[in-house]
């Protein structure tokens, strides 16, 4: 079948760039030698996938992606074990996500198993990319774009699925493990009941940047996305967020907001669900958790730890807290002090 992995073919690239040094690496600003294409169109179907030299596309003024932002994306990792193997995280997980993104946005359906091989296919060109550090990987962006060159809001009978790779470090500047302090203001909303919130579509991303300039502005580094009458607490940043506390009746559990529409299904989150439940060690609840609820039990001193998790930064402690302007930490040494 055309679009397959068997019809694959690589052009390799004959100017190799230098590696970085795995220390120096920072977020998503370096790439690799080669990027894998796959064109479609209503009248030819999927086309032959291509590995080539990493290059610019070349894309008319009218495309629908630039206008509408038909478009999607994906983020998976990358990584060369203790034993020099290299693994990809649960690919088939953003695979899933990305057909679900793909129907929701009128764009072509795929085989989900296809891209995988693909994209094994171009990370095997590429493996002297996958950092030889257990600190750093390699960061998959699959992306998806209608390419209909027409002003009409209109199902896209053009597109292009295309994946770049490259090697990252930590996803915040402040380093891995070193917990960040969030504005939390229920003017903002990052999703609403009923939108596209549970899909990635970088339509979901790009207008969080005023918000998160916003943030700093107010001394504070990512931003806590509520919702609703009740406050409800969403997401943080650019990742899922999870409280774990002591519950009223003195339990132990792990929370996060359930997947009714306003959440992205992350990957990680997935993981840390799975991983819990199978420790079987405490609560482990996907339920709606309101801001009054959450600064109750802050009051109470029965928050424990706070943290946001993705592919980027995989797991981030929450420090502290602005909210209306009181500020607080999110363990047990609650101060509500007014700035
Ligand atoms: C994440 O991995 O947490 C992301 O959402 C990716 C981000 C760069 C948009």
């Amino acid at each position: 079948e055309r679009g397959s992995a068997a019809d694959l073919t690589i052009e390799k690239s004959n100017a190799l760039k230098p590696k970085p040094d795995p220390s120096t690496l920072v977020f998503g600003k370096q790439f690799s030698d080669h990027m894998l294409t796959i064109y479609w169109s209503e009248k030819g179907g999927w086309e032959a996938p291509q590995i080539k030299p990493f290059q610019n596309l070349s894309i008319h003024p009218a495309t629908s992606a630039l206008h509408y932002s038909v478009q999607l994306f994906e983020g998976m990792k990358a990584f060369r074990g203790a034993d020099n193997h290299i693994r990809l995280f649960r690919p088939m997980l953003n695979m899933e996500r990305m057909y679900r993104s793909a129907e929701r946005s009128s764009l072509p359906l795929f085989d989900k198993n296809e891209l995988v091989q693909c994209i094994k296919k171009l990370i095997e060109v590429d493996q002297e990319w996958v950092p030889y550090s257990s600190d750093a990987s390699l960061y998959i962006r699959p992306t998806f774009i209608g390419m209909e060159p027409s002003l009409g809001v209109s199902r896209s009978g053009h597109a292009l699925l295309f994946v770049i790779v490259g090697p990252v470090g930590p996803y915040f500047a402040t380093g891995t493990f070193n917990p960040v302090s969030l504005l939390a203001d229920p003017r903002y909303v990052r999703a609403c009941r009923g939108g596209v919130g549970a899909y990635k579509m970088g339509g979901n991303y790009g207008p969080t940047i005023a918000i998160q300039a916003e943030a700093l502005k107010q001394g504070c580094q990512q931003v806590l996305w509520l919702y609703g009458e009740e406050e409800e607490i969403t997401e943080v940043g650019t990742m899922n967020l999870f409280i774990y506390w002591t519950t009223e009746n003195g339990e132990r559990e792990l929370i996060t907001p359930p997947l009714d529409g306003i959440i992205l299904p992350g990957v990680t989150r997935q993981s840390l669900l799975d991983l819990a439940r199978e420790w079987g060690e405490f609560k482990v609840t996907e339920r709606k958790v309101g801001m009054k609820e959450f600064l109750d039990a802050l009051k109470g001193g029965r928050v424990r730890e706070v943290f946001g998790a993705g592919t980027a930064c995989v797991v981030c402690p929450v420090g502290s807290l602005l909210y209306k302007g009181q500020y607080g930490r999110t363990k047990r040494d609650w101060a509500p002090v007014i700035v």
